[in-house]
């Protein structure tokens, strides 16, 4: 009996030593278009989706969990989606030395592990120096999306971004109801408003490179 053959996985998902030293966006997509992250892509709801119904733009999930990161990528397989792709590993380290700085367009990280105990805190994603390398990725004018259900880490994600000299803050989406089972941001926005959570959502925007030059010409010179 002749058995279809299976199809390799890659390129959906590669892990950061399959994709190398630096991510060529011209190259590591078929299209070269705008590109957009999804930073912790968790079961891919996003990326699906977004991918579908955006095909002028390219997605790139990022997930420190494989087996995740895998069922996301077999997704996006089976559709066939040109678009989009996961990487498996840590997002950070992708940021921090993979990716050209401002060549991002959009970078959404939602629903973040909280951490909930307070000596577990120092592993959440959202430091001081993960918003630098946000800043570094995004290009000018390019915006930051992070929606949680945790107050708590939602204040701290804006006590974070709101006053950093390279975003400005931006109107975030209104909660609107689904119009179908998936039609949710992420599988986390759909089980956390499932069970009546309010969902925090945050949105800033990449200031202009030469404004931020201005910026700091200024706060130097008083
Ligand atoms: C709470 S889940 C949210 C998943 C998805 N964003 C959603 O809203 O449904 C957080 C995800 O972030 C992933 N994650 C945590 N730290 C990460 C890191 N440093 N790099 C990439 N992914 C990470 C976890 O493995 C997990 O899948």
């Amino acid at each position: 009996m002749q058995t279809a053959p299976i199809k390799p996985i890659k390129p959906w998902f590669q892990t950061i030593e399959d994709v190398g030293d630096r991510l060529e966006w011209s190259t590591f997509f078929p299209i070269d278009q705008p590109v957009e992250l999804d930073i912790g892509c968790g079961r891919g709801l996003f990326l699906f989706n977004a991918a579908v119904t955006r095909p002028d733009t390219n997605f790139l999930g990022l997930e420190i969990d494989y087996r995740e990161g895998r069922r996301t990528a077999t997704r996006l397989m089976k559709r066939d989606l040109a678009n989009a792709r996961v990487i498996g590993g840590d997002g950070k380290i992708v940021l921090s030395t993979m990716i050209e700085p401002h060549s991002v367009q959009a970078a959404h990280v939602y629903f973040p592990d909280p951490w909930w105990k307070k000596r577990h805190h120092k592993r959440r994603i959202f430091t001081e120096s993960f918003v630098d390398l946000l800043a570094r990725i995004l290009q000018p004018g390019g915006f930051l999306h992070s929606w949680t259900d945790v107050a708590e880490y939602f204040d701290v994600i804006r006590e974070l971004v709101d006053p950093h000299p390279q975003f400005t803050i931006a109107e975030p989406p209104a909660e609107r109801p689904p119009e179908h089972d998936l039609d949710y941001q992420t599988s986390f926005e759909r089980k956390k408003r499932k069970l009546g959570s309010p969902i925090y959502r945050g949105l800033w925007q990449r200031r202009p490179l030469d404004a931020v030059c201005k910026l700091e010409t200024v706060s130097e010179s008083v």
